[in-house]
């Protein structure tokens, strides 16, 4: 299932329809801010309310026009402004195919360095998202450069890829920011680990990295025994609450998100916004098969 599912999330044809029917809009909202960022900001200051911070995300990835990716640039701009001026407890995270990865790597990089720039600015942060692991390495030197001319910027390390320990080992050194998962997309057995044992166990030997040598590290999973393994170790070495945050996403195990908060750690909620909804919302489905049955009762409903 989980695959037919990330299958299903790259088809072009289906994401076309998704996204402009009005009979799947409601769909959205299980996982989705709204459309505009207006409506993300509006969230992100409940969220704050609760205690907890929060990463908003502008969806879009895969851009087929440089023009496309300006006008992503412009939301993320616009954004952090926004942010500023309502003093909320927030970042940004952006996905480079979102800003032209695909099409000019130089203009990507011009684009991600201005809204790092701003972020800098405005003493704020720009996590980079990762993508499928055909671009974890022009990711992963992006963020390298950008952060070595901000310093506001950090990366996301996926625990089901293989090659992850030597690229924590590589973040930790240049005191990069690593949000840790467990990783969204279809991937080879070559480099990916296929068992969810194995991309578990990576899963703590790289947040026991992270937390011990890391710059403040996003723990970023729904995943109870993720939770409890982080802070077995945590209260093991007397690593103090704020020297991490644990991250999870919007509409996603709140009842967890609210014990923890109570219990006195970070939380961090991921705020998506934005009309290019179904990529996102179809490997949310595929990592939790039984959320299909919500989509046939939201569809009976409408
Ligand atoms: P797992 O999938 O093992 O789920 C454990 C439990 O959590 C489930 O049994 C269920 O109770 C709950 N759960 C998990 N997913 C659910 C869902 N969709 N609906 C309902 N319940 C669910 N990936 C990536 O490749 N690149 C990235 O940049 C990011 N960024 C990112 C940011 C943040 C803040 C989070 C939390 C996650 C990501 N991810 C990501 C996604 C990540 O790789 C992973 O696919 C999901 O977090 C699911 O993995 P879990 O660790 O939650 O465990």
């Amino acid at each position: 299932m989980r695959n037919v599912l990330l299958y299903l999330s790259r088809q072009a044809g289906l994401r076309r329809w998704m996204e402009t029917a009005r009979a799947a809009r409601p769909l959205s909202a299980r996982f989705i801010a709204g459309m505009a960022l207006e409506d993300a900001l509006r969230v992100a200051g409940e969220v704050n309310r609760q205690s907890m911070s929060v990463s908003l995300d502008h969806l879009g990835e895969n851009v087929t026009s440089l023009e496309e990716a300006t006008a992503c640039e412009a939301v993320y701009l616009r954004a952090l402004t926004e942010i500023h001026r309502l003093g909320l407890n927030a970042n940004v995270s952006l996905k480079l195919t979102q800003f032209g990865m695909d099409l000019s790597e130089e203009a990507c990089r011009a684009n991600v360095l201005r809204v790092a720039r701003l972020a800098q600015e405005l003493k704020s942060f720009v996590r980079i998202d990762m993508e499928g692991s055909e671009y974890t390495a022009r990711t992963l030197r992006m963020v390298k450069d950008v952060h070595a001319e901000t310093g506001s910027c950090g990366v996301v390390i996926q625990s089901y890829l293989k090659r992850s320990v030597a690229d924590v080992e590589q973040m930790n050194a240049r005191g990069i920011r690593v949000r840790l998962c467990k990783g969204a997309y279809l991937e080879a057995a070559a480099v990916a680990y296929q068992a969810k044992a194995d991309v578990d166990l990576n899963f703590l030997v790289l947040a026991r990295r992270l937390l011990s040598e890391g710059n403040y590290p996003g723990i970023a999973t729904h995943d109870e025994r993720m939770v409890e393994g982080t802070l077995d170790f945590v209260r093991d070495q007397k690593i103090a609450p704020e020297r991490f945050e644990f991250q999870m996403l919007y509409g996603i195990r709140r009842d967890l998100q609210k014990r923890l908060v109570a219990e006195g750690w970070r939380v961090r909620v991921y705020v998506p916004f934005g009309e290019a909804w179904y990529p996102y919302f179809m490997r949310r489905l595929a990592e939790r098969p039984a959320n299909v049955l919500f989509i046939a009762k939201t569809l009976l409903k409408g």
